[in-house]
């Protein structure tokens, strides 16, 4: 079974690709680097022993995208290809619109042209907006509060078109919670450009020393300890839902939705505690105004794909922040070499 991973060298990419090999597909990669560094891959390859061919090509460029189909007989699409910055597709929405959907469209078009028709989407809990209750099922309804989110939205409604139009497509919705840590090897992990906006990985830059402290956005909101509540999963974890969502996949169920999430809501002062004990580094933090757009909190019911997929997570806060750390400590500049 040949497998393309579209944004295979980006952070959950990259560990699903080693799951992918560890299970004996073959995988493709196609990533136009805009986030993400070849050096992902070639760790990928020397922690598994195992070959995988990389494009370095834009989803924007139907040509390009073409050319990996008529090279290899693909049996089913990964895509996790996409930007995710929020703050960002707030400021930028066009170009959100541009390489999240006219990415998609192209890839979907392409797919069309070669018979291929089995898709597993990268899609977020973002597309339940402010859950009116907690935990969050996949029939929960359904809305976006910025672009990033609106484009899940919005390639989630276009996949269930084409399969109302075409019962030959086979497409699973992903909902991913907030995924954290690193592979155990600490040989790859998430690697931000620049500052990071999520909360694990600007923790462990303050952990490393390359921050000074964490800025904790509000402590009034209403959970237990006023800050904000969040289902944190380890990568490992989620790219093994990949694992389990492909056989599903193959059995032609139509359109599948599940979360993947642990079901466990942690705080950002458990998480900087949990920190601060596996790398055994005082993380200094500063109670700041809410991030505008935040919600209080969040978790998933992961029950349908521990019924579904035969998948449930069982990693714990101390290996996300432990693997975290190793990453971290290893590489203090990611993938860059100063
Ligand atoms: P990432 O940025 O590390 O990986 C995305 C990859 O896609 C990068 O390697 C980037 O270079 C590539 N890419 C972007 N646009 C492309 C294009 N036009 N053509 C080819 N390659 C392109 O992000 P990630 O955290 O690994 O996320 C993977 C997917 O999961 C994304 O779709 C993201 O929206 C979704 N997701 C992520 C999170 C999260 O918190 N990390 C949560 C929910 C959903
Ligand atoms: C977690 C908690 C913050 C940074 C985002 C996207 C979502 C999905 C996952 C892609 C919140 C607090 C954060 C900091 C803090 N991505 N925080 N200080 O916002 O739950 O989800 O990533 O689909 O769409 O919105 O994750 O890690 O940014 O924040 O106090 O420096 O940490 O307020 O309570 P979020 P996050």
């Amino acid at each position: 079974m040949k497998i393309l991973v579209t944004g295979g060298a980006g952070y959950i990419g990259s560990h699903t690709c080693i799951e992918l090999l560890n299970e004996n597909y073959d995988v493709v990669v196609l990533d136009n680097l805009s986030n993400s560094s070849e050096e992902s891959l070639k760790r990928v390859k020397s922690i598994t022993g195992k070959h995988l061919e990389f494009y370095k090509a834009d989803l924007l460029d139907k040509e390009q995208v073409t050319a990996i189909f008529l090279n290899h007989k693909i049996d089913a699409v990964i895509h996790f290809a996409g930007l995710k910055a929020v703050g960002e597709s707030v400021t930028i929405p066009l170009k959100y619109f541009h390489n999240n959907i006219t990415g998609t469209l192209n890839l979907l078009e392409v797919m069309n042209d070669f018979n291929v028709k089995n898709i597993v989407f990268s899609s977020s809990a973002t597309v339940y907006g402010d859950p009116s209750s907690l935990p969050i099922k996949e029939n929960f309804p359904l809305s976006a509060t910025n672009p990033y989110g609106r484009t899940k939205l919005m390639i989630e409604e276009i996949l269930q078109d084409i399969y109302r139009s075409d019962k030959n497509w086979n497409i699973a919705l992903l909902r991913y919670f907030n995924p954290v840590g690193a592979h155990e090897s600490g040989k790859i992990g998430e690697d931000p450009f620049g500052i990071p906006n999520n909360l694990v990985p600007y923790i462990s830059q303050v952990a490393v020393g390359v921050l000074p402290r964490v800025s904790v956005y509000g402590d009034d909101y209403d959970t237990p300890d006023g800050t904000g509540v969040r289902d944190y999963i380890h990568v490992v974890d989620l790219a093994l839902g990949h694992i389990k969502t492909l056989p599903k996949l193959f059995t032609s169920p139509g359109v599948v939705i599940y979360n993947l999430g642990t079901g466990f809501g942690y705080s950002v002062l458990e998480m900087i505690k949990g920190f601060e004990a596996a790398s055994d580094k005082k993380i200094p933090y500063k109670v700041c105004e809410r991030r505008p757009g935040d919600i209080a909190a969040c978790w998933a019911d992961p029950v349908k794909a521990k019924e579904e997929l035969f998948w449930e997570a069982d990693k714990t806060l101390i290996d996300m922040c432990r693997d975290t750390w190793k990453w971290q400590k290893n590489n203090p500049n990611g993938y860059r070499e100063s």
